[in-house]
């Protein structure tokens, strides 16, 4: 069991399964569950659609910082980032520093399968889905494979992938 004050840290594209992955994560290890994307909304007091149109990305990233570095700084808890979180500045470095970083990678057709219909991603609301899909997902995969673990999550079940992520943290940090 894992029992001592290392952060996990989720990173990956919108769609990954980031927050459901981490919940049930959590959940094995009798951690706490953090989502970023949940306690930017608290703090707003308001909706993260409503936040990008009210105040702009920009805004948002801001928040979005403060809510993670703060995230960060506790101990021993499972956080979940947003899909952009990774190009925010100077946090990944604080998240990769501070934290075991896991990449959730899934395909772009898994995530385009996923994200279809959907209509509360401020990122992709303009022009063509697969292509902002593929601007985005192009421009953050560099970032996304600096993460400490990449887990691949295609065609696997939830629980299946959480007993994939507890093997590679025994691994790393040999808590059993
Ligand atoms: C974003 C991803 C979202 C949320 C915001 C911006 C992004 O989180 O943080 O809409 O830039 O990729 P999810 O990855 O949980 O969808």
């Amino acid at each position: 069991m894992v029992s001592n004050t290392t952060n996990i840290v989720l990173v990956g594209f919108m769609g990954a399964g980031k927050s459901t992955i981490g919940k049930a994560l959590a959940k094995r290890l009798s951690m706490d569950f953090w989502d970023s994307d949940s306690r930017i909304e608290e703090v707003a007091g308001t909706s993260i659609p409503d936040i990008f149109r009210t105040h702009g990305e920009k805004y948002f990233r801001r928040l979005e910082y403060r809510v993670l570095c703060d995230l960060i700084n506790l101990q021993g808890v499972v956080i979940s980032t947003g899909g952009g979180a990774v190009t925010n500045g100077t946090l990944l470095d604080n998240l990769l520093s501070k934290g075991l970083v896991i990449h959730l990678e899934a395909s772009k057709e898994t995530i385009l399968q996923r994200l279809k219909g959907t209509n509360n991603r401020p990122m992709l609301d303009h022009g063509d889905l697969e292509v902002r899909i593929d601007e985005l997902y192009r421009a953050r995969y560099p970032e996304y494979s600096k993460a400490h673990y990449t887990v691949k999550t295609d065609g696997k079940e939830v629980e299946s992938i959480v007993e994939e992520i507890v093997a590679l943290i025994d691994d790393r940090i040999g808590l059993k």
